[in-house]
């Protein structure tokens, strides 16, 4: 009997255990054999052999029990360790993703004038004929509304055309003064080399009291942030119209490719448009409710400064996904 009970505390192993088990309490084992003995015990012995029969079967039933629960719980163990992941292993030359660089400059212009202390304003994409239009001082009959520029809704509603309206939703819901920039994507009806039907504006207007804000605060504020993006270029302003703004101007600054020599890119002119601004016409002023105000306004293509500060020739280009294109701004 201790025999048994040795072999079972020394099974290494499920396997090993179980034909133990089949050893002992097995059908063939060795104690159905002594049970089966029963009918050759005398009478008066066959008490206490069964009695003591039933304590071997109890002892080696309870050892069995006992070591499975240990070799059970090894086994998970091992299991465990083995599938267990060592996330230090990978290797670090995993590819990781990067920024798109229609993001970084976007992001760096925000952080330009969040550090000017401008707020960042957010309007809807789906907009109304008043907010994107009407208010600015677009009436009804401006080339600018014509269908081949604006994606109209059956409902009437269309998408932002530009970032401007976010000015008008601004104002509508807050007092002056107002210094806010609008981050955000823009829609229009147009495909080809320097235009995709989706891409995106930054708007900025600051609105104070009559006679506060000038032109010349404009031009200061503008003079910086374009030497801020593009190092030491030349800035011109040049008279130009937009319906939101009297005087408007638009602005250009020294190739960036050529230094104004002439090239290409900047047509032989040795300048390069990169926005449009002026000082927010009293229409619009009329049109959100406000009086005796001053104002300037400027909107500017965020893929155009994209292209610009890293030399990418199709506009195109940005919007194709292309990991070759997108892996240079790791
Ligand atoms: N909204 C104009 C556009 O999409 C850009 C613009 C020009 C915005 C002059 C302005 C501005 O605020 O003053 O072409």
């Amino acid at each position: 009997m201790k025999e048994w009970l040795d072999k079972i505390s020394n099974a290494d192993s499920l396997e090993v255990l179980e034909n133990l088990r089949i050893e002992t309490l097995g059908k063939k084992g060795i104690i159905p054999a002594q049970f089966a003995k029963m009918k050759d015990i005398p009478g008066p012995e066959k008490k206490a052999f069964a009695e003591n029969l039933n304590t071997q079967k109890t002892q080696i039933t309870e050892a069995l029990e006992a070591k499975k629960e240990i070799l059970e719980q090894q086994a998970l163990e091992e299991k465990l360790k083995e599938e267990k992941i060592d996330v230090t292993k990978f290797n670090n030359e995993l590819t990781c993703g990067a920024a798109h660089p229609v993001s970084l400059t976007m992001d760096r212009i925000i952080q330009y004038f969040q550090n000017l202390n401008f707020a960042v304003e957010e309007g809807p994409l789906v907009e109304d004929d008043f907010h994107n239009f009407e208010a600015l001082n677009l009436p009804k009959y401006h080339p600018a509304r014509d269908m081949q520029d604006t994606f109209y809704n059956k409902d009437y509603t269309l998408l932002r055309t530009h970032t401007s309206p976010v000015q008008i939703r601004t104002m509508l819901s807050q007092q002056t003064p107002i210094r806010m920039i609008a981050p955000g994507t823009v829609f229009r009806r147009d495909f080809d080399l320097t235009h995709t039907p989706m891409f995106h504006q930054i708007e900025a207007l600051v609105v104070d009291d009559a006679d506060k804000i000038s032109f010349a605060n404009l031009k200061h504020v503008l003079v910086e942030f374009l030497h801020h993006m593009f190092g030491d270029v030349d800035v011109r302003f040049r008279p130009s119209f937009f319906p939101f703004t009297e005087p408007s101007a638009e602005v250009d600054i020294s190739c960036v490719f050529c230094k104004g020599d002439g090239c290409r890119v900047c047509s032989h002119t040795g300048w390069l448009e990169v926005l449009g601004c002026g000082v927010v016409d009293q229409n619009v002023f009329k049109a959100v409710g406000y009086e005796n105000k001053s104002g300037y306004a400027f909107g500017l293509g965020v893929e155009r400064f994209a292209m610009l500060i890293h030399n990418i020739g199709d506009l195109r280009s940005l919007f194709e996904s292309d990991l070759r294109l997108l892996g240079q701004f790791k």
